[in-house]
């Protein structure tokens, strides 16, 4: 296991855990079969690097997402997908479906934007939650576009809010961006709409030429990204989301949650739950 995370890895996977609770028990009793797809598996378990207040390291090990989501017990999911490109995370994941032969565990080594565009399932009979927690920048817009049209899958989406920061060029040109960085920013935007961060100046009339100034700050960057999901999932995007921190307060991800469905009744459901949850994260106490 290599350490990785820390405080804000414990916040989403506290998050997630609840929300599964919730979300199994509140279709126990409706006719849909409940399926758990984590798109970035991992091995079950982790060893977090955290740091005490006087800065000294220790480490945590817990449980990861896909342990997690097997032993949900009031109703457990009908049937859980792990996908995860590593081979070696794969097998750990094979050796927890071992320990656990009462669950229906699907492992798929593959790459997770082609496995989930290429999902087919019949969704009148499915309903479930998609946990997307990337390292980076591996979710691809055209992966939530097929989510969101299947309008089944609530998603959990980690928001890589600082690595895209440190793609963007800190000049006011955005066309100094590296071409590489741009094809990835396009693909987790959708499009070039990440390049609205930079904007006209309003004090441009002070100059003779007109200047593109950079709206620096995380914020904007998130925003963007929730425009678009808006966009998407229209009223399925819960507006509100939460910011995961590193030891010096530094925003790493955004967490984000969209539900599957769009009857009003489990929109209303759903967002309730998720929003609970985000609150009671915020105060500390998830
Ligand atoms: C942040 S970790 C996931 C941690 C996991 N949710 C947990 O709680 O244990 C991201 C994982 O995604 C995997 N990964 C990275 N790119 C991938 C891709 N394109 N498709 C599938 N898995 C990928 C990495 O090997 C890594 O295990």
């Amino acid at each position: 296991m290599d350490p990785f995370g820390g405080t804000w890895t414990k916040i989403k996977l506290d998050i997630l855990k609840r929300y599964l609770d919730a979300y199994t028990t509140a279709l126990k009793n409706q006719h849909f079969d409940l399926l758990y797809i984590d798109a970035f598996a991992g091995s079950g378990s982790l060893e977090l690097k955290m740091q005490g207040s006087d800065r000294t390291d220790w480490h945590s090990f817990r449980d990861g997402s896909a342990k997690i989501a097997m032993d949900i017990a009031d109703k457990p999911f009908d049937e859980l997908i792990f996908v995860e490109q590593d081979k070696g995370k794969c097998d750990r994941l094979q050796s927890l479906k071992g320990s656990r032969p009462n669950r229906n565990v699907i492992i798929e080594n593959t790459d997770a934007n082609a496995y989930l565009q290429n999902l087919q399932r019949n969704w009148q009979k499915w309903r479930g939650v998609l946990f997307l927690d990337p390292f980076g920048t591996q979710v691809e817009w055209d992966t939530l576009k097929k989510i969101a049209g299947c309008k089944a899958l609530d998603i959990w989406i980690l928001f890589p809010s600082s690595t895209v920061a440190r793609m963007l060029p800190t000049s006011n040109i955005p066309d100094e961006i590296n071409p590489k960085w741009a094809d990835t920013l396009n693909r987790v935007y959708g499009d070039e709409g990440w390049r609205d961060l930079y904007q006209e100046s309003p004090q441009c009339e002070l100059f003779d030429e007109p200047r593109t100034v950079r709206q620096i700050g995380v914020g904007n960057l998130i925003n963007i990204y929730k425009d678009r999901l808006q966009g998407l999932f229209k009223s399925r995007l819960l507006e509100q989301s939460a910011t995961l921190r590193n030891s010096r307060r530094s925003p790493l991800y955004e967490f984000i949650f969209c539900v599957g469905s769009d009857s009003d009744r489990a929109i209303g459901t759903a967002k309730r739950i998720a929003k609970h949850l985000l609150n009671l994260s915020r105060m500390g106490t998830s």
